[in-house]
């Protein structure tokens, strides 16, 4: 029996509490499908930082590289440590592991009410890609006269061919496989070097695929469409930057971002990818048990896919898709069950 090693990585905040329901959905359905999981939980974050002074040990991408796959809860204790410390090793990650497709379907599921007036499953059925390893976010930039009154702070966004053109491509292949529509967001009308750059290689990219109709929208334009025509979206690749603005944006038009799953991929399958919900570790609400576990669930979906386990992934869906219609729902999304208790209707439902 094919044996997949696991490193589980719940986390601060709510993150333990639906990587707990995440996990439990992934020992469940691995018996079902024919494989084994060999999970090893790794207690980073404030907690390990509260202990060590480090919120990850020195190795800790060493720890990391022998594994399948990686399973992220959330982190970030905003109260207690800077975002930028906890969240750090997360970029590293993104970055080390060449985790440079960020892909965050945009679903509103049956049971489950938009935001958006009049607008059903058959309207909100879209992914999201986003670049995840370089662009505005890379460690770039400076400050110089710190605190004066002409204090500049620099901040320096790297846009490169190769990464550029691996993103888009990565897009059009999944818009082969899908309704066969891309988007491009740019902003070449005022940001003239990077976009200009992500507008020639769609250009070049668009006669390797003839088959699907590839359009470019600028971001601002695109963040209205989400709204007012989320139906005409079908594959959406974006800048790191842009894609993590418009991906919120996309995970409360597709019912919330507690039911909102992400990937990091490095498609090449040379590192591990790690697979985490949209949303952080949402401290208003951590320990509370009120938390919603089907991002994680979902996120844990997209694991199994990526595993090549595609059954597995579709009865997790099915599972979660059936809770809902019945009328499962944690406090976000109207009702009253418990963290624990969706996870146990979403197990019901398990075929
Ligand atoms: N990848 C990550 O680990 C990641 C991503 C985003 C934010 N963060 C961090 O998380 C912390 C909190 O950030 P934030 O408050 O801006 O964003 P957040 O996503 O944690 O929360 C935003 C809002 O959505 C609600 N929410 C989020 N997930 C939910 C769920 N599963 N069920 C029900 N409600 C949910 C929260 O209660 C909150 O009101 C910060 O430290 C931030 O840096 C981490």
């Amino acid at each position: 029996m094919k044996t997949y090693r696991l490193a589980v990585f719940p986390g601060d905040g709510i993150g333990p509490e639906v990587t707990d329901e995440a996990v439990r959905l992934l020992l469940a359905v691995a018996p079902r499908a024919g494989f084994a999981l060999d999970l090893t939980q790794l207690p980073w974050g404030y907690h390990y930082w509260e202990q060590t002074g480090r919120v990850v040990p020195d190795d800790f991408l060493e720890v990391l590289r022998p594994f399948d796959a990686i399973l992220l809860g959330a982190v970030g204790w905003p109260e207690k440590i800077p975002d930028h410390v906890t969240l750090a090793p997360l970029v590293r990650i993104r970055q080390a592991f060449d985790q440079y497709a960020c892909v965050r379907p945009v679903r509103l599921m049956p049971g489950v009410r938009s935001v958006l007036a009049d607008k059903g499953p058959a309207d909100i059925d879209f992914v999201v890609i986003r670049e995840n390893s370089e662009g505005e976010y890379v460690d770039c930039g400076s400050r110089v006269h710190i605190g004066q009154p002409n204090e500049i702070a620099l901040q320096t966004a790297v846009h490169s061919r190769r990464g550029v053109t691996r993103i888009v491509r990565f897009a059009f292949e999944m818009a082969r496989k899908r309704r066969k529509r891309l988007t491009m967001i740019t902003k070449s009308n005022a940001q003239r070097y990077a976009y200009t750059l992500w507008d020639e290689i769609l250009e070049e990219l668009r006669a390797e695929y003839p088959n699907v109709a590839a359009e470019k929208q600028h971001a601002d334009a695109a963040a209205m469409n989400f709204v007012r025509r989320p139906e005409t979206f079908d594959v959406v690749v974006a800048s790191n930057l842009f894609g993590d603005l418009l991906t919120d944006l996309g995970g409360i038009i597709g019912g919330g971002l507690g039911l909102a799953p992400s990937t990091n991929t490095n498609p090449e399958r040379k590192y591990p990818s790690m697979f985490e919900p949209v949303h952080g570790s949402a401290p208003d609400i951590a320990g509370r048990g009120i938390a919603n576990p089907v991002a994680a669930i979902l996120s844990a979906a997209m694991l199994l896919e990526w595993l090549e386990q595609a059954p597995a992934a579709a009865a997790v869906r099915r599972a979660v898709e059936a809770a809902l219609a019945d009328g499962a729902k944690t406090p976000d999304l109207g009702g009253k069950l418990s963290t624990r208790q969706m996870g146990d209707a979403v197990l019901a439902k398990l075929e």
